[in-house]
């Protein structure tokens, strides 16, 4: 089916089981029990790329150090990064500090409710525009994230892609007229739970299903093949190889600020190889002699081998642990921060440097 008009009879009808299973079946969660527009802000920011179960603890951190826009604002961008460390997607936190300034500037630190105040700050989206005027504001605006537009392709069959101007209009209409108008929020947080845990990506629960009876994909017996995306997003691998070099009791950071990823966080001195390199030969590249030029008596421990995936890129890393003998002089180049190893913790790092600091 390629375009639904549904009768305000059909919407309401729907709506009416989708708000009822939620308040059968709602999920319990932290930022449900305030009507604070700031921390709801701070949460849907969170959720955007972060499973509910990890995010929590990072929420109650998060609100816990800065609890209101004033806090965030006055806060350093290290400092925000840092109790962000591990959630990825670092430019979520930079823009929340942003924005938590421009609120403090342009509207004397109270969030703005309509949608279009909202949307313009930075970092704020059509998604968190119409979630924080919805459950903060009760304003009328229809989310749609990943779950809505899984649970709308399948519910009518819709073929259009998603990842297209065209398919992304069709459902936010046709979420909007599915919006129980006396409870938006409600609603866009009944049909995010539903997607969530009803009508899962694979193996969808349909016999728990109130909408199955109307789903159009479910009538087809194909309810998995919904929603369709024109484009499959291509992976770019990339093989880094960290070193954690131990030098008495010091070791060596450096800040990433050119690349795109990690802009601005801490990381060990890398070198990146356009194919996967063992040991080896990885020592043979100009790369290394470079980093560790004029020592020779190293001591070298591959320690950790983790797959990281980004949206766009999948990360193969070794993390190597160096011990590099206090007499020797190690002279490493000036882009290279000197720190005490047990400062190691606390500079911001990415999730993928994080899950080395945790196992050592
Ligand atoms: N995902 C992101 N925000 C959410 C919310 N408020 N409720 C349920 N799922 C969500």
């Amino acid at each position: 089916m390629e375009k639904k008009e549904l009768s305000e009879k059909e919407s309401s009808i729907l709506t009416r089981r989708l708000m009822k299973w939620y308040s059968e079946h709602k999920r319990e969660l932290p930022w449900r029990e305030t009507d604070d527009p700031y921390r709801i802000w701070i949460s849907e920011v969170i959720l955007q790329q972060t499973r509910i179960v990890q995010g929590m603890g990072y929420y109650q951190r998060f609100t816990e150090r800065f609890p209101d826009v004033r806090s965030l604002a006055a806060a350093s961008e290290e400092e925000v990064l840092k109790v962000w460390q591990g959630l990825g997607y670092y430019s979520r936190a930079r823009n929340l500090h942003q924005a938590a300034r421009q609120v403090v500037t342009l509207y004397g630190g109270r969030l703005p409710s309509s949608y279009s105040a909202l949307l313009s700050l930075k970092g704020v989206g059509q998604y968190t525009a119409a979630a924080v005027a919805s459950i903060a504001f009760r304003q009328p605006h229809a989310v749609v994230d990943g779950n809505v537009f899984r649970v709308l392709t399948r519910l009518f069959a819709i073929e259009t892609a998603i990842d297209t101007s065209q398919g992304r209009t069709m459902i936010t209409e046709i979420a909007q007229s599915l919006l129980a108008a006396d409870d938006p929020g409600g609603y866009n947080q009944a049909i995010m739970d539903f997607g969530a845990m009803i009508c899962t990506p694979s193996q969808p629960r349909c016999e728990d299903c109130v909408l199955k009876e109307s789903c159009l994909a479910h009538a087809h017996r194909n309810v998995t093949a919904y929603p369709v995306k024109a484009r499959k997003t291509k992976i770019q691998n990339r093989y880094f190889h960290y070193f954690h070099i131990v030098h008495g009791n010091q070791t060596y950071l450096q800040k990433r600020d050119r690349t795109g990823i990690w802009k601005n966080l801490y990381e060990f001195p890398l070198i990146e190889t356009e194919q996967p390199v063992d040991f080896p030969l990885l020592e043979q590249t100009d790369a290394f002699r470079q980093l560790f030029s004029g020592i020779t008596d190293l001591l070298i421990d591959p320690l950790l081998t983790v797959r990281h995936q980004l949206t766009h890129q999948l990360i193969h890393t070794r993390f190597y642990r160096v011990v590099i003998p206090e007499s020797s002089l190690f002279d490493p180049s000036r882009e290279l921060l000197v720190i005490r190893q047990e400062s190691l913790h606390d500079y911001p790092v990415s999730r993928l440097t994080h899950k080395y600091l945790e196992t050592i």
